[in-house]
């Protein structure tokens, strides 16, 4: 195996895109082809990869939205792990943000692996659940649905869409309204009032499974929650859906359970490394995150 000497870290390219999916592919966390070459597409600028001679060792996937990025996948080939190549491509996609102002840098960790990030200034500030629901979409009865209140977006509602997206998530609205241009959600859910989105659920259809979110619900109750989960199963693909919520959210919680969803993986930690005050997620709110904007 060659030395540390010889690695090099480098901007990761389009021809990378098979064998980085490969490595995200081995650790079995549900990711398709179509989503790794969707990231790379909103951000050709501030991935990497670690190339020993021409293997790759190690990626960082990165979508800069503009003042805030998102890290999505941190891999170190195994046999490699251990040796600083993590460190090191941290490293380097920090210091590139850095130098683009980019002042909030946000992951899901998993809980093994919060450490790593703490000797870069993450901060934990949060858990998250991932939920998992296997189609049929069909539930029982009863719980009638407030799906009147809902709406699927319209042209119209864009600005009211974004408007929301950015204030309940803390995003920069032209950051949002980039995101949602370049990758328009399949199903758009909103209930809009007086001009302002209430509550809302956007999902993106992918070849095995339909990713879900981000989501909110200003105040939500029971039945409203239900309403609009249900609605949005009524309208996707049957494939497998996936969700995230933090997992202080009860409400959530079991609304998806009732809906047919489990959990199928608790204890994922959003850290943040910011120069100004990052805060949690209202507890109305399902996570930017796994398939989110991104
Ligand atoms: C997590 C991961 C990316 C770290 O990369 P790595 O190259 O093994 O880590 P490095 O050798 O660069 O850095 C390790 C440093 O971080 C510290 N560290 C703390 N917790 C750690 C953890 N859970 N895993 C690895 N390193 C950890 C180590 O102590 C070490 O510091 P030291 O050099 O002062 O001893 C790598 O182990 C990996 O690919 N794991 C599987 C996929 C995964 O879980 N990714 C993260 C998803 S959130």
């Amino acid at each position: 195996m060659a030395g540390r000497s010889e690695l090099r870290i480098i901007r990761m390219k389009d021809s990378h895109l098979p064998e980085v999916f490969s490595l995200i592919d081995n650790e079995n966390w549900g990711w398709e082809f179509a989503e790794i070459q969707q990231i790379y597409g909103l951000d050709q600028g501030s991935s990497v990869v670690a190339l020993d001679g021409r293997d790759i060792v190690g990626l960082v996937t990165c979508i800069d939205f503009g003042s805030t990025a998102f890290i999505v996948h941190v891999i170190v080939r195994k046999g490699w792990r251990g040796k600083g190549v993590g460190v090191r491509m941290i490293e380097t996609v920090l210091a590139d943000l850095d130098s683009r102002g980019v002042s909030s840098v946000e992951l899901h960790a998993n809980p093994e692996a919060v450490e790593f990030y703490n000797q870069f200034s993450f901060k934990r500030l949060e858990d998250i659940t991932f939920f998992a629901k296997d189609a049929p979409h069909s539930f029982p009865e009863p719980s009638a649905p407030s799906e009147s209140s809902f709406s699927w977006l319209s042209p119209d509602d864009a600005p009211a869409l974004s408007e929301a997206l950015s204030t309940v998530f803390g995003y920069k609205k032209e950051d949002v309204e980039k995101a949602l241009s370049k990758t328009p959600p399949h199903q758009a859910l909103a209930r809009i009032v007086s001009g302002r989105a209430t509550a809302m659920f956007l999902s993106r259809t992918g070849r095995d499974l339909n990713a879900a979110g981000p989501w909110f619900m200003d105040e939500p109750t029971r039945a409203e929650a239900d309403g609009m989960i249900r609605t949005m199963l009524s309208a996707v693909p049957a494939k497998r859906v996936d969700v995230l919520s933090p997992a202080s959210n009860e409400v959530a919680k079991a609304t998806f359970e009732s809906c047919g969803f489990s959990v199928a993986k608790a204890g994922i930690v959003r850290v943040a490394r910011s120069n100004s005050a990052a805060n949690r997620y209202p507890g109305s709110v399902l996570s930017l995150g796994h398939l989110g904007l991104i």
